[in-house]
């Protein structure tokens, strides 16, 4: 009954790595190639649960409109800016907000782990899935792409929706999760394959940035851990190092495990290693250079972010005013 809407957000956090390249980026540009409605924004009030420095968030905000711009969004298919150029995510944030129990946000494993780790808990922490909500149902989201651990973020929002249908009737889709059927949204670390591959790993051997020159992705590769079986085969629960490169590999060519497991038959894993670099080098090649020329250009890309910070206003403010009329305000 709702028309079918995916919107995204990604952090503007800085050193974008081939986990997010697959795992976020590069499933919306094909959402998007598939003709879905797409909202993307830049999750810059996000990024705020950590403290940021100024210039360095402005600088990532640049940076990573140039590597979408780059790998493939369009922002005139697509409805693509920065979320706090659009108030309306923060006001209805507060509004959701205020259906919310503590006791929920709370018990969500992410807020666990990392309120852990603080001294001082930030409120913006516990409240990060009530923006979450907030960004999908501002614009009448229907679907969501996310990784396994997201799922439960999404369950915050179908829960908001609920109690505000209780309380004030029938006013947004339940968002649904779009889950990867590629295993993209787990990429490991290079270094450690028991874990993702994170920008906050504190080996920067751990990961391939996509800004890393064909030279530094052959090296990584090279270091990356395997194990002492020198075939080629794919296991990512005996195997987990090896499987991560094949996996790597299918998404850089967009094959599947069977069909490279078949190809690299007689291989060493040393000598597969090779291959899986030059895959990833042909993928990311067109992609870095395009955006290293975007970089040279912010008022352009100031412009672009512009322009869909307008046409995503009018949609915002259309669902809010139903909101807000809602609630009686
Ligand atoms: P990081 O974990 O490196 O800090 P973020 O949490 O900022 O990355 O994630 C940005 C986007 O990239 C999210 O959509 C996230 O699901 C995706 N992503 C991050 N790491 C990986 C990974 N190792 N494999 C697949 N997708 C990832
Ligand atoms: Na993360």
């Amino acid at each position: 009954e709702w028309p079918r809407r995916v919107v995204s957000g990604i952090q503007p956090t800085g050193s974008l790595h081939v986990g997010n390249y697959f795992g976020a980026i590069r499933r919306c540009v094909r959402l998007q190639q598939q003709g879905n409605d797409l909202t993307l924004f830049i999750a810059d009030l996000h990024s705020l649960t950590a403290q940021q420095n100024p210039e360095v968030l402005q600088n990532n905000i640049l940076e990573l409109t140039a590597y979408l711009l780059a790998s493939g969004i369009d922002p005139e298919q697509s409805t693509f800016f920065v979320q706090s150029a659009v108030t309306r995510h923060a006001e209805l944030c507060w509004l959701l907000a205020c259906l919310a129990t503590n006791a929920r946000l709370a018990h969500l494993p992410q807020y666990k782990e990392k309120s852990a780790k603080m001294k001082e808990v930030p409120i913006g922490l516990l409240l990060y899935p009530v923006l979450q909500a907030a960004d999908v149902l501002i614009y009448r989201g229907t679907h969501v792409p996310v990784g396994a651990d997201q799922i439960q973020h999404l369950q915050v929002a179908s829960q908001l929706v609920k109690t505000f249908h209780h309380r004030y009737g029938k006013t947004f889709p339940t968002p649904r999760p779009l889950l990867p059927d590629d295993g993209s949204d787990r990429i490991l670390s290079l270094r450690d394959p028991t874990k993702k591959m994170s920008k906050s790993d504190s080996d920067p051997k751990s990961r391939i940035l996509l800004s890393d020159t064909d030279d530094v992705i052959h090296k990584k590769i090279r270091k990356a851990v395997t194990d002492f079986t020198p075939q080629v085969t794919y296991d990512p629960k005996e195997r987990p190092g090896v499987s991560n490169l094949i996996k790597l590999h299918c998404l850089a060519e967009d094959k599947l495990p069977e069909e490279v497991v078949e190809e690299s038959d007689g291989m060493t894993t040393a000598q597969y290693k090779g291959v899986v670099a030059n895959a990833l080098c042909e993928a990311l090649r067109p992609v870095r250079e395009r955006a290293v020329s975007l970089q040279a250009q912010p008022a352009f890309l100031q412009a672009v972010l512009q322009h869909g910070a307008v046409r995503a206003r009018q949609r915002a403010d259309e669902v809010y005013q139903d909101v807000t009329n809602k609630l009686g305000l």
